[in-house]
């Protein structure tokens, strides 16, 4: 059984995230989606608030989990025994930070792999702070994340 690690701040989650999940889905037999607790971000959301969205989101995947975890994504990775790391690459600009966590966290755990996977074209420019900001400023951002993230980010944004 070969299970993957989905690692992210997801900020919230965006279809973007979602359309990762699914290719991940066909080629791994399960998937944790891990919420990073600490990323050095300062997040919109809590980490139990977007745990949740991504739960409501992903219910209908049989073989998706969530969770969330604090510390390094490698021992992460190991407690939930997971052979790999899965990463979205969206455009070139995210290869080198990419790159460069890759390498890092194969130094730290050999046995670990990261796999990249291209969202679809469309979701190439979409990232959490363009949603966050869209919804900020009351724009449509129906076409970037599903329905409850809409309606969790209109809640933040009245209050
Ligand atoms: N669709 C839409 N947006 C996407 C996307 C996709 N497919 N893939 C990434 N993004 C966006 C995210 O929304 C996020 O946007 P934002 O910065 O505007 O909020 C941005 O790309 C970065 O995304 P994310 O994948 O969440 O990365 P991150 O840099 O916030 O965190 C961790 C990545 C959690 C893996 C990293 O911080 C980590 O590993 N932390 C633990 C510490 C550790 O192990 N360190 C050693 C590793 S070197």
């Amino acid at each position: 059984m070969a299970k993957a690690i989905y690692p992210g701040t997801f900020d919230p989650v965006t279809y973007g995230h979602i359309d990762i999940i699914k290719r991940a889905r066909e080629i791994f037999d399960s998937i944790v989606v891990t919420v990073a607790i600490n990323t050095g971000k300062t997040p919109l959301f809590t980490t139990q608030e977007r745990v949740e969205m991504l739960k409501d989101c992903l219910k209908e995947f049989q073989n998706v989990s969530v969770d969330s975890f604090d510390g390094l994504v490698v021992d992460h990775a190991k407690n939930v025994g997971a052979v790999s790391i899965i990463r979205g690459l969206r455009a070139v600009s995210d290869f080198e930070y990419e790159f460069q966590m890759a390498l890092m966290n194969r130094k730290l755990a050999g046995e670990i792999s990261t796999v990249f996977l291209m969202p679809h074209e469309k979701y190439t420019y979409l990232n959490s702070s363009i949603v966050r900001s869209l919804a900020g400023f009351n724009s449509d951002i129906s076409d970037f994340v599903p329905p409850n993230v809409r309606n969790a980010l209109e809640r933040k944004f009245k209050k």
